[in-house]
């Protein structure tokens, strides 16, 4: 067995240097996407606006307004897709754009079927698109 004072050092080494990394608990098993400061501020504005975009339709649903549905699922729909930018696209794992990628999809099929389907399946189809929301959660990280 080691000297106490030893074994305190080499604690202390650690919390430093997880420290110095950003402090991940061992229990967050999360992947950090290690974006910059100014690209995490814009992905996690994109982030803000799919909770709006799904507030949007929740509030469509409510009161059956197709065009407010289809509307708030557009604003994340191909538009924000293409709008990322080229540098923290180029930092994300192909697991997570097998992930992003089919969201902004959902989203612009939400669009379209709100033109026709009846409020219960655009109810269950939001509940399934954040599914996503809830798979890439569980799996990545910005800070
Ligand atoms: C492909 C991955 C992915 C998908 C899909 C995704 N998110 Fe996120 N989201 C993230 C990551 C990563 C973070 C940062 C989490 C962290 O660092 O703790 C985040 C953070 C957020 C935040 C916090 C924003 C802030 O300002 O801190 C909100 C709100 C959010 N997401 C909403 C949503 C909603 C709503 C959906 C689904 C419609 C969604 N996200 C889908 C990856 C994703």
């Amino acid at each position: 067995m080691k000297p106490l004072h030893s074994r305190l050092l080499a604690l202390a080494l650690v919390c430093l240097a997880s420290h110095a990394t950003g402090a991940q608990p061992a229990d967050d098993t999360r992947i950090n996407l290690k974006l910059t400061p100014e690209e995490r501020v814009e992905f996690l504005a994109e982030m803000r606006q799919m909770l709006g975009s799904i507030q949007g339709v929740m509030q469509g649903i409510g009161d059956a307004d197709r065009e407010r549905i289809a509307a708030a699922a557009r604003q994340s729909g191909n538009r924000m897709a293409r709008a990322t930018p080229a540098s923290v696209r180029a930092k994300l794992p192909q697991s997570f754009r097998d992930l992003g990628g089919p969201t902004h999809m959902m989203f612009e099929e939400l669009a379209v079927r709100a033109e026709t389907d009846d409020m219960d399946s655009l109810a269950r189809d939001t509940a399934n698109l954040m599914n996503q929301c809830m798979a890439c959660h569980a799996t990545f990280r910005v800070q």
